[in-house]
């Protein structure tokens, strides 16, 4: 058996998330109309003899449980919610829940970050491990040389694939392969975690009766003793020892920190859909007759205009409404929002609730990883007719008479 853990985090995480986190738990936020948390879920159907799935956070657990049950009834796989009571790290939190984990002994146990979007090669992987031999396969991408200092960099053998090297987020370059936050490991990797804990507290015990402290750097020592970050306390240490392994996707990859992210990778997604889900995609016949271009996603309880056009890239969320002769292209308009006719929105997040007047336009330049290269309107603001809104964010309940450029409405 197998089962898969998704780490979820908690609110004093994504915070770069922000306004949009401020609604929603960052993995609820839909992408290509389903929760960020959804497409690793639905991934995991594929792995054969797949037992569980866990999403281990620090939310309330009545932020996830609506949706959980929904889709653990509609997968057809338990899916069951742990709560940490503080933040325990990557590696900690698996730890802290090992005996539920377990429950069902399993002989692997895939684990997952959150906030990366993939297509999720979940079975390719296991294959490979079982390859391998070793205690754990990490999934890794090649990216340009000046991306890679934001994730974890990492050397393998060419032909072994074996993990050679291993620096989290290193300031001086080491490699343009990174790792993609997802994982499978045996049993084996909770004594790695125990051994990092156990190893902790002796440093502890000793670094009291000597100086042997400020041997230790300042970061390493502050963490509490239950807290283990799997980057640095276990992919490191365990680099170039034939434990840990690589497999290479050449598969799409992106990791999810900001809204900006968010709008592009949820066109990664509807993009994905044409193989996985065709039937998600609007395509301008049936109930939903507006002119439809390239990949669009549309609520069922959404009121679209026929004279609409709309696409590509664009999600619309439920009881949305969008008017007459407006223009939709590249943009999550979230639950609830009013489009007025004739109004344009291009590189925009519109949040729950929020109303774009006539002849309005909510725009950006579409840069995804510029600051403002997607404006962003927080949850109930109301752009007025003939607004024009350019790469700006917006928080929640403003009211916009006039045009702004460039700008942070706070
Ligand atoms: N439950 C729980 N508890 N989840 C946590 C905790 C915790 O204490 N800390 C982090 N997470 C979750 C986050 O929500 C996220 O899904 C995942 O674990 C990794 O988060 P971070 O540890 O903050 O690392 P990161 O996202 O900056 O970078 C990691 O992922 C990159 C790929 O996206 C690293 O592993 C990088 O090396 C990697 O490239």
């Amino acid at each position: 058996k197998v089962v898969a853990v998704i780490m979820v985090g908690g609110p004093t995480k994504g915070t770069r998330f922000r306004p949009l986190s401020l609604n929603i738990p960052k993995p609820l936020f839909p992408l290509a109309g389903q929760p960020m948390v959804h497409h690793p879920i639905s991934a995991c159907k594929r792995i054969p003899n797949l037992a569980q799935i866990f999403l281990i956070g620090f939310y309330e657990e009545r932020e996830f449980a609506l949706y959980l049950s929904s889709i653990s009834n509609e997968l057809k796989v338990p899916i069951r919610y742990l709560k940490e009571q503080k933040p325990h790290g990557s590696a900690g939190g698996l730890f802290h829940f090992r005996d539920l984990i377990m429950e069902d002994s399993p002989s692997h146990i895939f684990l997952l970050n959150c906030d990366v979007c993939s297509s999720f090669p979940l079975p390719q992987m296991l294959d490979a491990h079982k390859r391998y031999g070793g205690m754990g396969t990490i999934l890794v991408i090649r990216v340009s040389a000046e991306a890679a200092h934001q994730f974890g960099e990492l050397v393998a053998d060419p032909t072994t694939n074996e993990l050679l090297h291993y620096a989290e987020k290193p300031e001086t370059f080491v490699s343009d392969l990174i790792n993609c936050g997802v994982y499978i490991f045996t049993p084996d990797i909770f004594s790695a975690i125990q051994g990092v804990s156990t190893q902790r507290k002796e440093r502890a015990n000793l670094s009291r009766l000597s100086s042997f402290e400020a041997l230790q750097s300042a970061a390493t020592r502050s963490l509490p003793k239950d807290y283990v970050r799997l980057d640095q306390d276990i992919l490191s240490p365990f680099a170039g020892k034939k434990q840990l392994y690589t497999y290479e996707t050449m598969d799409f990859w992106e990791q999810i920190k900001t809204p900006a992210m968010s709008l592009k990778c949820s066109g990664l997604y509807l993009l994905q859909y044409r193989v996985t889900s065709p039937d998600l995609l609007a395509n301008g016949d049936g109930t939903k007759n507006a002119i439809i271009t390239g990949d669009v996603y549309i609520h069922p309880s959404a009121k679209v205009h026929p004279t609409a056009k709309i696409g590509p890239n664009v999600s619309i969320s439920a009881n949305a409404r969008i008017g007459a002769g407006s223009r939709l292209i590249s943009c999550i308009i979230l639950d609830d929002v009013e489009i007025q006719d004739n109004a344009v929105v291009i590189h925009a997040i519109v949040g729950w609730k929020s109303s774009i007047g006539r002849w309005s336009r909510v725009q950006a330049d579409g840069d995804y990883y510029a600051k403002r290269g997607v404006t962003i309107l927080g949850e109930a603001v109301a752009v007025e007719d003939e607004v024009v809104v350019t790469n700006s964010i917006v928080l929640p309940n403003k009211t916009l008479n006039m045009s702004v450029q460039e700008e942070i409405i706070l």
